[in-house]
């Protein structure tokens, strides 16, 4: 049978349509949400980039940034690969194409409203939530009609078994769900005016259990519902451990919940809420290592591959990355270590290896994957554009990271050294300047990992329009590429 009647029939058992829309509209904030990334960085090198409009003033652009990348570009991203994957594991079509649409047309405007509101002032001033009230009413039908097309295909499936990425994707819907509703109970006073329930330091601890469980669930759970679909497949190897991942993910999911106080250390939290969260933010390496190791380890028979096919030279470094991050962000629990990096650019060199190295990556990875099955080609346009894509990501993330780093570290050096007669060596300011030098750095690896995403944009551009070059590299439906599901756990685990 020839592979567009293979597709044919596949748009009739899934509908690949919304997932179509939302890989699309993926690659779109990505450029934008990044674009005011590199924006911002350049105007904390030349404040005048705010042109002294109130608009375009760094504190207005930097939440429009926040919740481009996360909500937009890695939230459309968990909704294409959610209905991708859910679809193709259950062997069944979405349980409903209207509530399916409802979460792409409601989701968008979520995101609208945000380009808008934010940029206008309109905040509830807390981190990661900081959309009005209206809005996030919104948000919360778009997540129920989510949840339950999700949940309702996972009923109807076809096959017995439930794959454990299905595991993961769910438990990010559900979290994310209570995380949301708690964190905004709010007292609305005007249509774009609310204060929070909760006063002080409730306050901070509850917009943190939330902040963090956001870190958990929508850019790490989630995006290992992503890894434990694709690596699989582009590798063409069952997961090294189907018991591991069962067992890391009940262990994550637990251990999660727990570790926000590592956020408000040395804050009027207290101190024994604060040790409880360093503590089982340590005991968070492990589930977060049994993630990546199972990842890597999936490769074993396959890693010669890594020498021609860059889709998953993309997957393998994102794992590195998600391993490389976790461990950073365990030892930044530790008091010791969070008395030096906390307020520096070091948090921010943790936060972009977390996003761009992992969250950014494996979403890449799982694009090429998904885009040519999507519009019935044999594979992307171009292999050597995706190869450019990897390198450019790849320059782009190292330079950012390795300049905050740097910078962060003396920031909190500079900060604490004191003269023999206890007065501060270094004044604010000079600080300050020493670190000009590295948001140079990273606003050229900003600038550099756009332009990559600039490339996928192009090339999945050509691969839809139809100009392709057939890619032996990435067989489309090769007999040994079934869906790693079919092989159930016990051939998994072999
Ligand atoms: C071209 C790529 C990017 C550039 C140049 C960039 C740049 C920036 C800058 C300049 C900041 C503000 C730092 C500060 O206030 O000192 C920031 C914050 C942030 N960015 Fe990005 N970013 C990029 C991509 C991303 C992506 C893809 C994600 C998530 C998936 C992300 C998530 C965040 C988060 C969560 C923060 C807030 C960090 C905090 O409050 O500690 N960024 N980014
Ligand atoms: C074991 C896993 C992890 C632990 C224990 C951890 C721990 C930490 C710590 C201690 C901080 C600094 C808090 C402060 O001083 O203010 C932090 C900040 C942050 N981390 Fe992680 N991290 C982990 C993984 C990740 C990953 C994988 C990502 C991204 C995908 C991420 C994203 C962030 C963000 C966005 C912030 C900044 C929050 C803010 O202040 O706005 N973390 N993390």
């Amino acid at each position: 049978m020839g592979t567009s009647d293979t597709v044919g029939k596949q748009a009739e058992i899934f509908n690949y349509g919304v997932v179509r829309q939302f890989t699309i509209m993926t690659i779109v904030w990505g450029v934008v949400g990044m674009a005011v990334g590199v924006w911002i960085a350049a105007q904390l090198i030349w404040p005048q980039l705010n042109f002294d409009i109130p608009w375009l003033s760094y504190g207005r652009l930097r939440p429009l940034h926040t919740n481009a990348v996360i909500f937009a570009f890695g939230g459309s991203a968990l909704f294409a690969t959610a209905y991708y994957v859910v679809q193709r594991t259950c062997q069944a079509r979405l349980y409903s194409d209207k509530l399916a649409a409802f979460t792409f047309w409601g989701w968008q405007t979520v995101i609208v409203a945000a380009v808008i509101t934010l940029p206008l002032g309109y905040t509830s001033t807390k981190e990661y939530a900081e959309l009005e009230w209206p809005i996030d009413i919104l948000l919360t039908f778009v997540w129920v009609a989510f949840a339950i097309v999700f949940f309702g295909t996972i009923v109807k499936r076809r096959v017995k078994h439930i794959y454990v990425a299905n595991w993961f994707y769910g438990s990010y819907i559900l979290t994310i769900a209570v995380l949301h509703i708690f964190n905004n109970l709010e007292l609305p006073v005007s249509m774009w005016k609310s204060y929070s329930a909760y006063g002080g330091v409730q306050d901070a601890m509850v917009q943190w259990w939330y902040g963090h469980n956001a870190v958990g669930f929508f850019l790490t759970t989630s995006f290992l519902g992503m890894m434990y679909y694709f690596v699989p497949k582009q590798a063409e190897r069952p997961i090294y451990s189907y018991r591991l991942s069962i067992v890391h993910f009940w262990a994550l999911a637990f251990t999660y919940m727990w570790a926000g106080p590592h956020h408000l250390l040395y804050t009027s939290l207290p101190d024994w809420t604060q040790s409880l969260g360093m503590a089982l933010s340590l005991i968070l390496l492990a589930p977060s290592w049994g993630g990546m190791i199972n990842g890597i380890m999936t490769m074993s028979g396959a890693w010669h591959k890594l020498r021609t096919d860059p889709i998953l030279k993309f997957l393998v470094v994102a794992l590195s990355f998600y391993g490389m991050s976790t461990f950073e962000g365990s030892m930044m629990s530790i008091r010791t270590v969070n008395a030096l990096s906390h307020y520096t650019d070091w948090t921010i060199g943790h936060v972009h290896s977390g996003a761009l190295g992992w969250v950014a990556m494996i979403t890449f990875g799982s694009l090429y994957y998904m885009i040519p099955r999507l519009y019935g080609r044999t594979a992307m346009a171009s292999t050597k554009l995706i190869e450019l894509h990897f390198w450019l990501a790849t320059l782009g993330v190292v330079m950012y990271i390795s300049a905050m780093w740097i910078a962060g570290v003396m920031q909190g050096l500079m900060w604490r050294a004191t003269g023999v007669d206890g007065t501060l060596t270094y004044s604010f300011v000079e600080a300050v300047k020493a670190t000009y030098p590295f948001y140079v750095i990273r606003m050229l690896g900003g600038l550099c990992f756009l332009s990559g995403v600039f490339v996928m944009a192009w090339n999945t551009w050509i691969t839809i329009k139809g100009q392709v070059k057939v890619n032996p590299i990435v067989p489309l439906f090769s007999p040994d590429a079934r869906d790693p599901a079919l092989l159930g756990p016990a051939s998994a685990t072999a």
